[in-house]
């Protein structure tokens, strides 16, 4: 179950406003939209990009297969130390930009992952670092793997789109504010 947010979680999205982009983590029913389309039975493999305060990994962990490893990547130090507290040996919390993930997978012998779920706030990212780290999803992806991408905008959807073989977009109401959320398959 999604926990509630602390007042913490919120103090630290608002101090780093301009890496967060939010000022509130994600609802519980954008969560329920965002992993709608994850088949957990066999999913073998999920990463998650700027997990925060771990509202969405908490739900992941709760549902993903016993033998399924879920790897985060999170730039805040704050937000890691409270997701290392997350104790569970099906997760890997990786202090690193999202761009490396081919190198954290080669280090855990790794080829391709399931799912790729994302909260980052590409909008407000660098066009360079935002194209790098798309073009890392999908090559990181297995055929026929997933990208699933919140935003408060359609800024970047038809770039990431464009990388993608298949993208739907769906749109979660009830999250402060309302987010789209991206739905690409390789
Ligand atoms: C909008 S918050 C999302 C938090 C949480 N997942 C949620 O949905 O409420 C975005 C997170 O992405 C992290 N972030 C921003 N740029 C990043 C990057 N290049 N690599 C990894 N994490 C990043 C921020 O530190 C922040 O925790």
């Amino acid at each position: 179950m999604t926990a509630r947010p602390k007042f913490s979680d919120h103090f630290n999205l608002i101090k780093n406003i301009r890496s967060t982009g939010t000022i509130a983590p994600s609802s519980p029913a954008l969560i329920k939209k965002m992993l709608a389309t994850i088949d957990f039975d066999s999913a073998r493999c999920i990463v998650e990009l700027g997990p925060g305060n771990g509202c969405i990994t908490r739900e992941l962990l709760s549902r993903i297969h016993p033998d399924c490893k879920l790897i985060c990547f999170e730039l805040n130090n704050e937000f890691v130390e409270q997701l290392r507290n997350i104790n569970d040996k099906r997760l890997k919390v990786v202090n690193a930009c999202a761009s490396s993930i081919r190198t954290v997978l080669d280090e855990l012998q790794i080829e391709s992952v399931d799912y790729v779920v994302s909260s980052l706030p590409l909008a407000i990212m660098d066009n360079a670092v935002v194209t790098s780290i798309v073009e890392s999803v999908r090559d990181n992806l297995r055929e026929g793997g997933r990208f699933l991408q919140y935003q408060y905008s359609l800024n970047n959807y038809d770039d990431v789109k464009l990388a993608f073989r298949e993208s739907r977009l769906r749109f979660a109401l009830r999250n402060m504010p309302p987010a789209f959320i991206y739905d690409c398959v390789k």
